[in-house]
């Protein structure tokens, strides 16, 4: 298993980065018996979906959704997309999740079938035990030998370093080398820290702090966990670690090295922009291998695609054979078209989905919201925003929200409170969101603007 090295996959918290309309969504909102709670875990309504989406959660985590694929239909602002990330934050840390927008396909210089299998690998997890001989104690004392730097004698960076390592039960000097040195200083490793480092690959990791080491400074706030008292045992152990990497960190991992071994042959190293097939097999072969040996499970996780009526023709039929395979992950996908063209045909068809992909789809509709609902939601969504508005504020976004949407309700909130901060005011009142609905339109108005003003756009 010497193939698999540390990566740590980046993907869930890039999506939390990209998610911060849905930042008030925290889960689905459930109850024990999987019963959608009225308001909860910010989520409001909506409940027939929620209680399908429970359902998907609970077969995914029991493995009972393999090859199928799930799609959310449902009018714009209806909540699709916050139905899909609840789904991602009720599944935990270890699933993968990986988030795609149909547009994204397109826009950029990889071939589109590149990105879908790219997302698919990530999308797919396997978890694995591990022992690590590893050196771990609480910092008593810790010393570093500096050099100038290389590049830039005024500056000076760590050679070497002696820490003293301590447990109840134990003590141990240690001289390591530079590449730890760095690790220690990077990470302000001080006294009172409880670290770990490992014996044969160096990585150093810091697991919390504990308290009333001699010299050591504390915080009252510590970013940390704090531990009140000294950990038992012997400094140099053996650990057992629980570990999740994606296909895709597996083939970056392998395509990494190989391109190692050819730069070092032929003395340069080539920008990569799309991952062999070759080596995407002998990922797979070799986890086929361990699978089958025991040493791993396979984590399969989900793939979201919104506004997949985007997908064409090509991108279809690629993600049909991704279901039929035996690495596949759970796909769910979401749109707001009714019958329309499927991309890269002269075929209509419900939702722009080919109908064989269709027929294989468990389908969850997503109704549009009565105006109690969009209140609530808008009110939750001010708060999250830190927005105070009037009562006549509020009136106003419900009645925009039902007459044009509830995303540009929201998306309305921001300006108007920029709006009411310009007249030194802290509350919003409905004249400042009247004021921020004229500055921005909504799609249809900017459809009916370039209409108007067709001749003097350009095309
Ligand atoms: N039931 C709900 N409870 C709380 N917030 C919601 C709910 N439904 C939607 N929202 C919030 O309203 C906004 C619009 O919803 P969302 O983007 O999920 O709609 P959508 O169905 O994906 O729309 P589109 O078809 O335009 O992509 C988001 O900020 C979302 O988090
Ligand atoms: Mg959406």
């Amino acid at each position: 298993m010497s193939m698999i090295r540390e990566v740590k996959d980046e993907s869930k918290k890039e999506i939390l980065k990209r998610i911060s309309a849905h930042s008030h969504i925290r889960g689905l909102g459930l109850d024990d018996k999987g019963e959608p709670i009225q308001v909860a875990d910010g989520f409001v309504g909506q409940i027939e979906a929620r209680r399908s989406a429970g359902i998907v959660v609970k077969m995914i985590k029991e493995g009972r959704l393999a090859g199928r694929a799930i799609l959310f239909i449902g009018p714009p602002g209806s909540g699709k997309t916050a139905l899909a990330i609840a789904i991602a934050r009720e599944l935990g840390e270890d699933t993968p999740f990986v988030m795609l927008n149909g547009a994204e396909l397109y826009s950029t210089e990889v071939k589109k079938t590149e990105i879908l299998m790219r997302s698919v690998r990530r999308a797919i997890g396997i978890r694995f035990r591990e022992i690590r001989r590893v050196y771990e104690g609480v910092v008593k004392e810790i010393k570093f030998a500096l050099a100038p730097h290389p590049f830039n004698p005024y500056t000076k960076i760590p050679r070497s370093a002696r820490i003293t390592l301590s447990t109840k039960d134990d003590e141990k000097t240690l001289d390591v080398d530079q590449s730890i040195a760095m690790q220690l200083m990077q990470f302000n490793i001080r006294r009172g820290d409880l670290i770990s480092i490992d014996a044969d690959s160096g990585e150093v990791f810091k697991l919390g702090r504990v308290k009333g080491i001699e010299k050591a400074k504390y915080y009252d706030v510590e970013t940390y966990k704090v531990l009140e008292e000294m950990p038992k045992g012997k400094i140099f152990k053996e650990k057992e670690i629980i570990r999740t990497v994606t296909l895709h960190d597996l083939d970056e991992a392998y395509a990494t090295q190989r391109k190692a071994v050819i730069a070092s042959l032929i003395g340069i190293g080539g920008e990569e922009r799309e991952i062999d097939p070759e080596i995407r097999r002998a990922v797979d072969e070799q986890v086929r291998k361990i699978l089958s040996e025991g040493k791993v499970v396979l984590v399969p996780g989900v793939l979201f695609i919104d506004d997949v009526h985007m997908l064409d023709i090509e991108a279809f039929s690629f993600l049909t054979r991704v279901m039929e395979s035996e690495f596949s992950p759970i796909i769910i996908m979401a749109t707001n078209r009714g019958i329309t063209r499927v991309r890269g045909t002269d075929i209509e068809s419900p939702h722009g989905i080919p109908l064989d992909l269709l027929d294989r789809l468990l389908i969850i509709p997503v109704r549009p919201y009565t105006p109690d609902e969009m209140r609530e939601i808008i009110m939750i969504r001010a708060d999250e925003e830190g927005v105070r508005l009037s009562k006549d504020a509020i009136d106003l976004l419900v009645k925009i929200a039902s007459e044009r949407s509830l995303r540009y309700s929201i998306q309305l909130m921001h300006p108007a409170k920029v709006i009411a901060e310009r007249k030194e005011r802290d509350e919003v009142k409905a004249e400042d969101v009247e004021e921020a609905a004229k500055l921005f339109i909504d799609v249809t108005q900017s459809v009916e603007f370039a209409k108007k003003w067709e001749g003097k756009l350009i095309k």
